[in-house]
């Protein structure tokens, strides 16, 4: 760490965490309920459950993005942030907003619209909170010394998702209409512009980690960008299948989300690539892990897995099942938690002066998670096939289906609990660092520069 004003990412990565561990907490209601285990049914009953589980990802994973660029931006721009103060305004007034949010959905304060619950009155809220990150970011990058590559793609994914946000806010008496554009929102952000903050996060980890050139590294950045966009903006067409709109997206959809896989193919083998070629001299293993991770482990759960619901003659089987919820979830999982939890952990020595590069806590959180969530992956899976033919193929009712493949989730509790432990390992690691302090100021043992 090279600015003291980067410490500010600390919190944001300490509230992440925290609305991470709640996450999981509610996607464990659901699982019992599902196993026929509803104690909690009368305040939080399985759609409430179900809302603020994904809201909360989102939120979460937002926050870790925000932390990533308040530690990133400083560095690569080679000055201080403009205003550590406005930055703790931004994150309190984050935090209330979430709260308000969440304890809202508890009360039936919510929309209906899947990851788009928050009300739109709240999302006035959220527009000032996150003009208010954006000018903090933006002046700090005008104001620096250098415009680097990585920052300025790290900053066009962030802007772009904030701008994207605003056609999930205009009201469509249509149900059709709204649907269209929700998924403006919630597929452009996951197959678009949240992989530029990826592949941002991605490269300047790479940098540090590796020891490989910025130069080589950040050609390879332009190729994803451009995969991205490519693929990702007319891939949207893979939700309009069967919605009501016209029939040529069922072609346009299908051709183009197909190649969506190759963005995230390059970025894992860019990751293994810069891995191989690198210096690996660089003591922080455990960040690496989770680096490497991210860019593999995106590639199984949005490319691999995605491409096999994509094209429309399987997805007018598969639509809205537990296949979209084995896919849903290995793909944030490996692109998105993981990238957070990947800078977290490669901040976490530089911030605190605490060295603990290579300690068995660490590992274990890895590797529990890991194997958790794959476990998790394919109990979804095997339900979610199962569904498909009783329910689609069989014709059983729908209910009757859901009786049927709840012994899957017997299987994915146990899966669940084996990642919930990785994850309070991993925050047993986040706490034992301790908090920032300004001595770790230039203490860094960076490979670069
Ligand atoms: C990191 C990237 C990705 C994430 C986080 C992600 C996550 C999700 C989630 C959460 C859903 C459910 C959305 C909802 O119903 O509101 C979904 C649906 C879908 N995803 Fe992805 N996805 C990613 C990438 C991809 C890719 C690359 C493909 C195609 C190759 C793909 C194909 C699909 C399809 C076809 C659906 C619709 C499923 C249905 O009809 O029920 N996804 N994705
Ligand atoms: C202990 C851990 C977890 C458990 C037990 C769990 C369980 C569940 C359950 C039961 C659902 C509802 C599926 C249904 O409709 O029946 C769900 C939805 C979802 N969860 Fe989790 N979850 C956990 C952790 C996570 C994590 C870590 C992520 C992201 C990285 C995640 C992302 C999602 C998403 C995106 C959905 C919506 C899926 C869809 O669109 O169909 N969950 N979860
Ligand atoms: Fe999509």
């Amino acid at each position: 760490m090279k600015y003291k004003s980067q410490k500010v990412a600390y919190w944001f990565f300490a509230l992440a965490i925290l609305l991470f561990s709640l996450q999981i907490i509610y996607g464990f209601i659901m699982g019992f309920a599902r196993i026929g285990m509803d104690g909690l049914h009368e305040f939080i009953p399985f759609n409430t459950a179900r809302a603020v589980h994904t809201n909360l990802l989102v939120v979460w994973l937002l926050t870790g993005f925000m932390g990533a660029a308040y530690y990133i931006i400083p560095e690569e721009a080679q000055t201080e942030l403009i205003s550590v103060k406005l930055a703790f305004v931004q994150l309190i007034s984050l935090a209330l907003v979430g709260v308000v949010a969440i304890v809202g959905f508890h009360f039936n304060y919510w929309e209906g619209r899947k990851f788009l619950e928050i009300p739109r009155e709240l999302d006035y809220l959220v527009v000032v909170n996150v003009l208010l990150f954006l000018g903090l970011i933006l002046g700090t990058l005008y104001k620096g010394k250098r415009r680097t590559t990585t920052a300025l793609v790290l900053t066009m994914g962030l802007v772009f998702a904030a701008l994207l946000y605003l056609p999930g806010m205009i009201w469509f008496d249509s149900q059709v209409t709204d649907s269209f554009f929700r998924w403006w929102v919630v597929h452009l952000w996951v197959e678009g512009v949240w992989e530029l903050i990826m592949g941002g996060i991605l490269s300047y980890l790479l940098i540090k980690l590796t020891g490989v050139d910025r130069e080589v590294i950040e050609k390879w950045l332009y190729v994803i960008v451009g995969l991205t966009f490519l693929s990702g903006i007319l891939g949207t067409g893979h939700h309009y299948y069967f919605i009501g709109v016209n029939k040529i997206w069922l072609v346009v959809g299908g051709v183009f989300s197909a190649l969506e896989p190759l963005a995230f193919l390059a970025m894992a083998l860019f990751a293994m690539y810069m891995y191989k070629k690198g210096e690996k001299s660089h003591p922080n293993k455990i960040a690496l892990f989770w680096t490497i991770g991210a860019a593999i482990v995106s590639f199984i759960g949005a490319g691999l897995l995605g491409f096999a619901h994509t094209l429309p003659q399987t997805n007018i089987y598969t639509h809205g099942t537990l296949v979209t919820a084995m896919h849903g979830h290995y793909a944030f999982w490996g692109a998105y938690a993981m990238i957070v939890l990947a800078i977290i952990s490669y901040a976490l020595p530089n911030m605190t002066g605490r060295k603990r590069y290579n300690v068995n806590t660490g590992h274990y959180a890895f590797w529990l998670t890991n194997i958790g969530m794959l476990g998790m992956t394919v109990a979804f899976g095997v339900a979610g096939v199962a569904q498909v033919y009783l329910e689609r193929k069989m014709k059983l009712d729908f209910m009757d289906v859901q009786n049927e493949i709840s012994i899957h989730f017997v299987v994915l509790l146990l899966c669940a609990t084996m990642f919930a432990t990785g994850v309070i390992l991993y925050i047993i690691e986040f706490l034992r660092f301790g908090q920032p302090t300004d001595e770790a100021v230039l203490g860094e043992n960076t490979t670069e520069e």
